[in-house]
């Protein structure tokens, strides 16, 4: 899998608003990033940048091993810190404190993970008049974001007339995606769709059933189940009528 292409910046941010002045606060926050790409932590770095009203004037650097400054309080600051044995020492543990656990639980509980999509075939619109019908092939809820959907008509995978979104995110997570193809209904072709993600052990394929669009097969659902539920009930009403009816038979009439 492609996990080195991710990099991962861990935030914590620890602020400070020294003296309110009305609405025009002065603002001074440290941020401490753990950032790596691989999933060894070999190149993983502990970044802690100290910043006044926007402006970043010093950062600790682990890969230097003390503090850089970048403006002329910056430089200062820097100086007076690096000679601090306990300020060095502080920072200099922290990858191995605070960066390395959590990076290791974000390997462990989020970029391992996988998850199957949800995959679905629906007639986004119907052809009419010699206009081609639309077919949809939607995958959702999976994860991670790379995913591989394709379109085959008769066996052949489909090259032109797909129109694909590309993944979006869900916000937890999770992403959809949403293939289009646009074809002319022919009698006797086999359309169907294929969905392929690390999590499946197989490619998913759904075949378009070009006899039952989606509301007429749900209203057949509908249909089918108010049927089984209409013969429930007789049978109910039947078998208590034939209970009772029993009964006062067997009840003598003296
Ligand atoms: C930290 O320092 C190293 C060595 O100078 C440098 O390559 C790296 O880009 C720096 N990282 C950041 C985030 O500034």
């Amino acid at each position: 899998m492609s996990s080195s292409q991710h990099l991962i910046s861990r935030v914590i941010i620890v602020s400070i608003l020294l003296g309110v002045d009305g609405f025009n606060g002065y603002y001074r926050f440290g941020l401490a990033r753990c950032r790596y790409s691989s999933w060894d932590l070999s190149d993983m770095e502990f970044i802690l940048s100290i910043i006044f009203n926007k402006v970043e004037f010093a950062r600790f650097n682990s890969t230097v091993g003390k503090y850089v400054g970048y403006t002329e309080y910056g430089v200062h600051n820097a100086e007076i810190w690096n000679k601090d044995p306990a300020i060095m020492a502080k920072w200099r543990a922290e990858m191995d404190r605070y960066c390395k656990p959590s990076a290791q639980n974000e390997i462990n509980y989020i970029l391992t993970k996988k998850v199957e999509p949800e995959v679905r075939l629906s007639l986004g619109k119907a052809s009419t008049g010699g206009h081609p019908a639309l077919l949809v092939c939607s995958a959702y809820n999976f994860y991670p974001k790379m995913i591989r959907v394709t379109w085959h008509k008769d066996g052949q995978e489909v090259t032109g007339d797909v129109v694909s979104s590309e993944e979006l995110a869900d916000g937890d997570w999770y992403y959809q995606t949403h293939s289009h193809l646009e074809f002319t209904p022919k009698a006797g072709e086999k359309i169907s769709c294929v969905v392929e993600h690390e999590s499946l052990r197989d490619p998913v394929e759904i075949t378009w059933d070009p006899s039952m669009p989606e509301p007429e097969r749900n209203r057949i659902a509908i249909g089918a189940a108010a049927l089984v539920l209409g013969l429930i009930v007789t049978a109910a009403g039947f078998i208590y009528y034939k209970t009772k009816s029993r009964g006062r038979i067997l009840v003598p009439s003296s």
